[in-house]
């Protein structure tokens, strides 16, 4: 339809040029962007290769359209436990059908990034790359398993793969017609464009939202951004990049037994910058827990990987970290090489903006939650936001990236409504909404759903979104605190109570958004939608499926959920 038409971009044609060479479909399943990302750069090195490369979502090609591709290279995410991102998942049904037509002619390559933190790492990519071999398509390369440190990995494999891309013959010129001095000069990248090139940016605010009494410490923090030349959207994310606690790396330099300043084989760094700047030091890999698990005269560890009991090892590992596991067996000597090897690199953290860029060209801000929690006489805290709390200031200088989600976005037609729901953090990109839709002068009307436990002490921004309500900015905002009262209330019991007028919004073209937590909120939101749409339409719950997977298909049902 009109927004697959919308979200085509046939990159080949800088000047309205003909396609240089041969076509490739660049397909990507993305739940924030990574994949999406990876795709688009895919598709400027196809360029440079003379190859016409069409870049498109899963969810943005028919069957139909699928099946007389001839050249076509996926890059997909995996969300949650080995599941399809949210816009790859009716694809793969159809794909996965039993009437699925073969694909004889197809030549196919796959780039899959996941999490190895997580079960089913990168399952989609493995799932897709499996049925189209299947099906009978030609794998033109190995499929790529990237962890969350996936850029390098991903380049070079584009890099490769690409020109084993024959082009068609007939279809446009030959490999090399854009070395032909046709080709775009390539941009110089600016500072903040990409986590290669990270910005350091002037830290304006660190301020705590949260009230007294509060089991939680959230906090807005504003980044400087003007000179940058940097420009951002309303629903595109801000990777940070962390430095670890000082009082951590300290405690793993006395359990290694050595200085802070001690030199390190290979590395222009000592091992303390090291520790605090390149590697993950909170959470164990799994080569430090086979490792550690392989030589320890701890009982439980040994059981637990003797039976290979994932549940079991997960159920252990709750709450425990590196130093935890270094020392579990104190007497053992461990060496600096030894325990680098079991490290991964440290990785960014990436936060939805809170902010609009048509409103604050020059700042960008977060919403993040410190994680913090007590354990065996230690305090413990999440890497990127208890650094943000803690150990950033104004006036310092941390670096920061910007990371598009073009998935995720205020409404193309600024008339239509636009229903979020962000309870606790979740928040964040529906703050940069309202001030979108605000700095725009966007006629449609806005609902949000908010919520967390105590009103008195976490009702963040309230100031702000009293002001949107007086001004008519905010048409609806319904609130659901949880522990203000005897019984639950969440965002999904408002969703219900309110099922008759929130069906009218989206009847009448409104988009529907989720951002927060994804393991249980935004699963409970998504129930809820379903019946509410049954109910209100007075349909069955097959016909509520279908009406939900049209607004997905529209991209009016989208989520920023992790
Ligand atoms: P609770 O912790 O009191 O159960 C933000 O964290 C808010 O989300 C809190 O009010 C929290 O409530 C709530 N929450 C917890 N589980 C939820 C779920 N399944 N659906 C919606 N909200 C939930």
């Amino acid at each position: 339809g009109f927004m697959a038409a919308l979200h085509t971009r046939l990159l080949a044609s800088d000047d309205h040029a003909k396609p240089a060479g041969g076509l490739v479909n660049i397909l990507f399943g993305s739940q924030t962007g990574n994949a999406e990302n990876l795709a688009n750069q895919a598709a400027d090195v196809a360029r440079a290769q003379g190859l016409a490369p069409v870049v498109q979502g899963l969810d943005e090609v028919s069957l139909e359209d699928f099946a007389q591709m001839k050249h076509v290279l996926i890059a997909t995410s995996t969300y949650g436990e080995g599941e399809m991102p949210d816009n790859a998942q009716l694809f793969w049904e159809g794909l996965s059908a039993s009437t699925m037509p073969r694909l004889e002619d197809m030549q196919f390559a796959v780039l899959a990034i996941g999490d190895t933190g997580y079960d089913g790492f990168c399952q989609a990519g493995k799932y897709l790359d499996m049925r189209l071999e299947q099906l009978g398509a030609k794998r033109i390369a190995e499929r790529i398993d990237c962890d969350v440190d996936y850029e390098a990995a991903a380049t070079a494999w584009i890099e490769a793969t690409l020109p084993l891309v024959q082009p068609e013959p007939g279809s446009g010129g030959a490999a090399g017609a854009a070395a032909s001095g046709s080709k775009p000069a390539a941009k110089p990248s600016l500072p903040g464009s990409s986590r290669k090139n990270p910005l350091a940016s002037r830290l304006l605010t660190n301020r705590t939202l949260s009230g007294e009494g509060s089991g939680k410490d959230i906090r807005h923090f504003e980044f400087d951004l003007s000179g940058s030349g940097l420009h951002y959207e309303a629903g595109d994310a801000l990777g940070v990049i962390p430095v670890n606690d000082p009082a951590l790396v300290q405690l793993l330099l006395d359990r290694l037994g050595v200085a802070g300043d001690t030199a390190v084989a290979d590395q222009q760094q000592s091992l303390g910058e090291l520790l605090l700047r390149q590697y993950e030091i909170s959470t164990p890999s799994r080569d430090l827990i086979q490792a550690i698990g392989q030589q320890t005269r701890n009982e439980e560890l040994r059981h637990v990987l003797q039976h290979d009991d994932k549940e079991a090892l997960e159920a252990w590992l709750w709450g425990k970290d590196v130093l935890d596991l270094l020392l579990l067996d104190p007497a053992r000597a461990i060496g600096v090489d030894e325990l680098l090897q079991w490290l991964r690199p440290l990785q960014h953290r990436a936060y939805s903006i809170s902010s609009s860029g048509t409103m604050h060209p020059d700042q960008v801000h977060l919403t993040v939650a410190a994680v913090r929690y007590q354990r065996a006489g230690r305090q413990r805290g999440g890497v990127c936001s208890t650094y943000m709390a803690d150990r950033i200031a104004q006036g310092d200088q941390p670096q920061i990236f910007f990371s598009p989600n073009k998935a995720f976005r205020v409404p193309a037609n600024p008339d239509l409504p636009a229903i979020m729901v962000g309870p606790g953090t979740g928040i964040a990109p529906f703050r940069a909404f309202l001030q979108e839709r605000e700095a725009s002068s966007a006629q449609g009307r806005n609902w949000l759903f908010f919520g967390d436990q105590h009103r008195a002490s976490d009702f963040i921004y309230e100031d702000e979104l009293t002001a949107w309500l007086d001004k008519g900015t905010l048409h609806r905002l319904d609130l659901a605190f949880s522990r203000d009262q005897q019984e639950k209330i969440y965002v999904q019991t408002r969703m219900r109570e309110n099922g008759k007028e929130l069906y009218a919004w989206l009847q009448e073209g409104g988009h529907f958004y989720v951002c927060g937590d994804a393991s249980r909120m935004a699963k409970d939101v998504d129930d809820a939608l379903h019946q509410l749409v049954a109910e209100q339409a007075g349909i069955s719950p097959d016909k509520a499926v279908e009406y939900i997977n049209a607004l997905k298909k529209d991209k009016r049902y989208v989520r920023d959920v992790y």
